[in-house]
């Protein structure tokens, strides 16, 4: 079959910028379909963090002119090459909008701490990022790569299909462009005021509630949905859920009807990245034949770096996320101190909302002996995290679909989740039956109280302390387990080609 030639847009790109579980996708998807023969390039925003980063970045000769509202903005296209690949990925370099984040002063991607010590999205994220995505239409001839796919990601991009569909298709250049929209989160709009649309360009008239409009507001990841060729989600579980009133955040009706172009892919993972086999942040490798010889040292190490006692014979409970209500976090708090009387360590990595920093840090100050806590972002301790813990805990509210439980997986750290979107569509809870049956990977529940977690967690112990076995096969199960991006990148293949046809 014919090679195709995809873009993907997004606004953060693994081993450039990251805040979570996007960026991973945005930078392993490219490339397992470049491996699969396809000619993909990506574009994302050139942060502070992708200049001051490690990858090598250069300029092109490309100034491309984006107008913003009535103003005109020069800037330059820098370009790279997505890690250990040839993969081409581009930035657009505009210093006002996207040279300011700085973990040290407290500014991400899109939020700045402020003095109370609570986080606020920039409030120019709409001209941004609606900057951005016109920055991508100009980039395309610039560069000379023209997609017959455009894919877009989350809200940050939702303006581009707009672009493609109703700005740029009269010129030949874009004629015969189609675009793809992913939701990875649903929660995550970008609402803003009516005002914005002048800065957008786009005629007034599509400002209405079939179309851009939403609540007299404009809705960029609202926009994406009606204008993309095609809306897809990241686990089948969530592509339903989000047409439920639960879990919708309002745009359940809009799914509804656009039921007929919308589907769910898991995402995959990158064993390039995310493999005890060959993982440098641990202080022994290890496989499925090796693992319960040299995870312990893993464990020792987590143990140390977290100022816990080293104890082989304390279960660790690891947890790794951005620190939001999404993540199940409330029911953590409430069940942890029952974990402690379990006898457990708790290890948090995470950032987040300022109220569970506090509630983490005065739990930590409590129980100093058995709880360990690093309020930041910190790649190489998340790879530790998951390898010296013996459960993860993946307790969310919702899921969309979670690397995280699947990196678990592979470090033969059996995840406890929650039985929503992703987690439902790729943890097999070990129930008795599902032990005999020697297919249980993690361990799951579905209500949402503190009550099912702890439940579960108390499960999972009783196989860990009493049939070491039975828990060793469940760790084996797991281990084995193949969610390698190459069979999702088929699916995104067989995406990209229905809406080409
Ligand atoms: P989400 O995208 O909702 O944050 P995912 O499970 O899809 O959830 O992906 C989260 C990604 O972000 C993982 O790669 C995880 O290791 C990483 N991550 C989250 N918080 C941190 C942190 N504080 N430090 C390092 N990595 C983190
Ligand atoms: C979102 C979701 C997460 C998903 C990630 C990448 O951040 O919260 O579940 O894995 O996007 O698709």
């Amino acid at each position: 079959m014919s090679s195709l030639r995809i873009l993907v847009a997004a606004s953060e790109v693994a081993g450039f910028a990251k805040t979570g579980g996007l960026a991973d996708v945005a930078a392993a998807l490219p490339r397992a379909l470049a491996r699969r023969g396809h000619q993909v390039a990506v574009v994302m925003p050139y942060h502070r963090a992708v200049r001051f980063g490690r990858q090598e970045v250069t300029p092109t000769p490309h100034v491309i002119n984006v107008p913003v509202g009535n103003r005109l903005l020069a800037c330059r296209v820098m370009q790279s090459t997505l890690p250990k690949s040839d993969v081409p990925i581009f930035f657009i370099d505009a210093p006002e909008y996207f040279d300011r984040d700085d973990a040290v002063a407290g500014r991400g991607l899109y939020q700045q701490t402020m003095p109370g010590g609570y986080k606020a999205d920039y409030p120019d994220n709409a001209e941004r990022f609606t900057f951005f995505s016109r920055a991508v239409m100009e980039a395309i001839p610039a560069v000379g790569f023209i997609p017959q796919v455009i894919h877009a990601n989350d809200w940050q991009t939702g303006l581009l299909p707009v672009y493609v569909s109703e700005m740029m298709r009269v010129w030949p250049t874009y004629a015969r462009m189609r675009s793809l929209f992913t939701i990875h989160n649903i929660a995550y709009q970008g609402m803003f005021n009516r005002g914005v649309l002048e800065l957008t360009g786009l005629p007034g008239y599509l400002f209405n509630h079939a179309q851009l409009e939403f609540h007299g507001h404009l809705n960029f990841l609202k926009a994406g949905v009606v204008f993309a060729d095609a809306v897809n989600t990241v686990s089948p579980t969530y592509a339903r859920e989000v047409t439920t009133a639960e879990y919708g955040c309002g745009l359940e009706g809009l799914l509804i009807q656009n039921r007929h172009k919308l589907s769910g892919i898991v995402n995959g993972v990158d064993y390039g990245e995310w493999d005890p086999a060959h993982d440098p942040n641990l202080p022994e490798k290890y496989d499925v034949d090796s693992v319960f010889v040299h995870k312990p040292a893993s464990k020792a190490a987590l143990q140390k770096e977290y100022g816990l006692p080293v104890d082989p014979t304390r279960p660790v409970l690891g947890l790794v996320a951005r620190l939001v209500s999404q993540k199940g976090l409330d029911l953590v708090m409430s069940a942890a101190p029952g974990f402690l009387d379990l006898g457990c360590q708790l290890v948090f990595l995470g950032e987040g909302d300022r109220e569970f920093h506090d509630q983490l840090q005065s739990f930590r100050d409590k129980h100093p002996q058995q709880v360990g806590i690093y309020l930041g972002f910190h790649e190489p301790l998340a790879h530790l995290v998951e390898a010296g813990s013996d459960l993860f805990l993946m307790p969310s509210r919702y899921e969309p679909s979670g690397l995280n439980q699947l990196y678990s997986l592979r470090y033969g750290t059996p995840p406890v989740v929650r039985a929503t979107g992703g987690l439902a569509d790729t943890i097999v809870n070990a129930s008795e039956e599902n032990i005999k049956a020697g297919v249980g990977t993690g361990f799951s529940f579905i209500d949402y109280t503190a009550h099912a977690l702890y439940e579960t967690v108390k499960w999972a112990l009783t196989l860990y302390r009493t049939r070491p076995d039975d828990f060793r096969s469940v760790v084996r199960t797991a281990m084995r387990q193949d969610w390698s991006w190459d069979r999702s990148a088929e699916r995104y293949e067989d995406l990209y080609r229905k809406v080409l046809s």
